[in-house]
């Protein structure tokens, strides 16, 4: 672990994910990750601005048809089968929650596509994978999880072939927070399991010591953060599900804290592409 990173165990990670994937994911529209407002005034479902951002992040990765693409924490699967359908691809999807791939598959085979579409646990700091077996790989707001980040992107460097990108669409920081945002940042990050959320300056140096070159950052906060969070609040205000009375103090105090994040404009997010050269530096 890295001075600074939460000590954030795998089995922290599986518990909170076996637990909460469902939900979290309908919450957000059928994936667990931020949404993207091509108009950031316009009122689009989560459900549009969840697929918008899964788009960006499948046109990054360049893929082909019969391509193999690593989804690096997969989540319910959601993402990976729309980069399948939409490309063509084979996708491999990991994850530490065995109920993730669990669902994951049951919607493979729901959308006839898990001859292409697997899913498996595996940790992605050691990656069960010949090195050179992937034409792509993303990290779909994944790495903020992960203590030692620099480990995961030179494990995923091996596993790549010459030439084939990497997408990374993560939480970023903008600029040093406020204190009071300081804190619902850090209690965000603790409910969440989240080892550290980085700055986005810190992205080519962490890349180019995987061996990998950035190709390009975008920075997309304002079409995504403060309208991810209102929705997120919002629906879990009005959540009609039981939520266990042990879990109810948790979930406020969640809420709370993304209250706070919707008026916070460092912290930030971003879609960061980078590639393996096709020849060794
Ligand atoms: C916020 S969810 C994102 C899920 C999915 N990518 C999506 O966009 O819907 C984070 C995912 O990262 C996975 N994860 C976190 N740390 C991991 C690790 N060390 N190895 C593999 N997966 C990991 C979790 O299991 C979970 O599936």
């Amino acid at each position: 672990m890295i001075s600074g990173f939460r000590d954030v165990t795998p089995q922290a990670i599986a518990e909170l994910y076996d637990r909460r994937s469902e939900r979290t994911a309908e919450l957000l529209g059928g994936s667990i990750h931020f949404g993207y407002w091509p108009d950031p005034s316009e009122d689009a479902s989560v459900a549009a601005a969840s697929g918008h951002m899964t788009r960006l992040m499948t046109d990054a990765l360049e893929v082909r048809p019969g391509d193999s693409v690593l989804d690096v924490g997969c989540g319910t699967g959601r993402p990976a089968l729309r980069l399948a359908r939409a490309t063509g691809a084979t996708v491999t999807g990991i994850t530490l929650s065995g109920e993730q791939v669990r669902l994951a598959s049951a919607a493979a085979d729901a959308e006839g596509l898990a001859d292409r579409v697997s899913f498996r646990i595996a940790d992605a700091a050691e990656l069960p994978f010949p090195p050179g077996s992937f034409d792509g790989a993303w990290l779909f707001e994944s790495l903020l999880h992960m203590p030692d980040p620099r480990h995961v992107l030179r494990r995923i460097h091996d596993v790549l072939r010459p030439g084939a990108r990497l997408a990374i669409a993560n939480v970023v920081e903008r600029a040093p927070l406020p204190a009071a945002s300081r804190r619902a940042l850090d209690t965000f990050c603790e409910l969440n399991r989240i080892a550290a959320i980085l700055p986005l300056a810190d992205y080519p140096a962490l890349l180019a010591d995987a061996g990998l070159v950035v190709e390009s950052v975008a920075d997309v906060s304002d079409h995504s953060v403060p309208q991810t969070f209102r929705a997120l609040c919002a629906a879990l205000r009005t959540d009609g599900t039981e939520v266990p009375p042990e879990e109810r103090e948790e979930l406020r105090t969640l809420i709370d804290a993304m209250d706070r994040l919707t008026e916070t404009p460092e912290v930030g997010y971003a879609i960061v592409v980078a590639s393996k050269p096709r020849r060794p530096r």
